[in-house]
């Protein structure tokens, strides 16, 4: 890999905490929690990442979060990605979790917040990274689920930031959600929404006008509507997205397919994330990278990604500005 883009200062804003599992990581808490898993080896895990489309990702993402059981947990999951983040020269990111993923499983609401924000914390105190935590709905399931597991966040709503949308996308529109947003603003969390990966443009624009959307996580069927287009670019309303993930779930044919490049060119604010690496074949710096490679991205455009990792995150405009000066100088002292 490029030590230019392993370097670049950047911004992590589309990340499912559950999606950094690694294979070798799930057999170790299979083990430590007495959880039978459906695979012998490491290597008959990777070959099941095969998939066809969200849905058939989400089915092996959903099992493989089961080993996820104690509070120590989902912290030595949170604190392998923050390693691995470090690596990488991610200095700020905001994470999503899935509470219903486990509370559905009899896993408290608490056991899976304590462990990941305990993680954050000594991420911050030990690797430098700041974080903010985004809790995501699970779109597959009901909107009174959706707003009994905003209850069970509002003892912690200060140290959550965001809430967001998730899992299976057709079929369940943002408009499904709109009661649920509607409080959680009322309680002072900011929004985003999962829209557009396979979802149609109708879909952001319902995540717009109705959830208030401060970004649109994926967001690359936005290239279909003009319109959409050109409102994304005039707002700055960002788009995380996901490169690798996008190809692996088919979203596009191949990388060079991808319109990351255009999106850019657009004049739209648009990042590259990693969604869930483990299951993907990388973290943000493989995703730079493959992008990279793929569409001919040059050192300017590189930068202007990672500048707007900086811009689309929830931080304040001080803290933004260090981050972008920190990014300056790193890329002055290269060229
Ligand atoms: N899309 C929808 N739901 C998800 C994703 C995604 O990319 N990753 C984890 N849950
Ligand atoms: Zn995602």
């Amino acid at each position: 890999m490029h030590a230019f883009i392993r370097d670049l200062p950047k911004a992590e804003l589309h990340l499912h905490i559950e999606g950094t599992l690694e294979p070798e990581l799930m057999f170790e808490l299979a083990r430590r929690n007495n959880i039978d898993l459906p695979y012998k080896s490491v290597l008959e895990v990777k070959e099941a990442y095969n998939f066809e489309d969200l849905q058939s990702f989400l089915d092996i993402y959903y099992q493989g979060s089961q080993v996820l059981q104690k509070e120590v947990d989902f912290y030595d999951l949170t604190w392998a990605y923050l390693q691995k983040a470090a690596s990488q020269n991610v200095r700020h990111t905001e994470i999503f979790f899935d509470p219903q993923s486990h509370t559905d499983r009899g896993i408290a609401f608490e056991t899976a917040y304590q462990g990941i924000y305990q993680a954050l914390q000594d991420g911050k105190s030990k690797l430098g990274i700041s974080s903010q935590l985004i809790l995501s709905f699970l779109r597959h399931l009901s909107a009174e689920e959706a707003l009994a597991t905003l209850e069970q966040a509002l003892p912690y709503k200060d140290s959550i930031v965001a809430v967001g949308l998730d899992s299976a996308e057709q079929g369940n529109p943002p408009s499904k959600f709109k009661e649920v947003f509607d409080r959680a603003q009322a309680e002072g969390f900011l929004t985003v929404a999962h829209a557009g990966e396979e979802g149609p443009p109708e879909y952001i624009w319902e995540a717009i006008n109705l959830l208030e959307v401060s970004r649109i996580d994926h967001g690359v069927r936005s290239m279909e509507d003009p319109e959409l287009l050109q409102y994304l670019a005039e707002k700055q309303i960002p788009l995380t997205v996901c490169p690798l993930s996008n190809v692996k779930l088919k979203v596009f044919d191949s990388m060079a397919k991808h319109n990351l490049k255009k999106l850019l060119n657009s004049g739209i604010c648009a990042t590259v994330n990693s969604d869930d690496p483990s299951y993907f074949g990388g973290y943000i710096a493989e995703n730079y990278q493959a992008a990279q490679e793929a569409l001919d991205l040059s050192q300017q455009e590189l930068y202007q990604l990672a500048k707007n990792s900086f811009q689309a995150t929830f931080l304040s405009p001080e803290s933004q500005q260090k981050l972008i000066a920190e990014l300056d100088n790193y890329c002055q002292v290269l060229s």
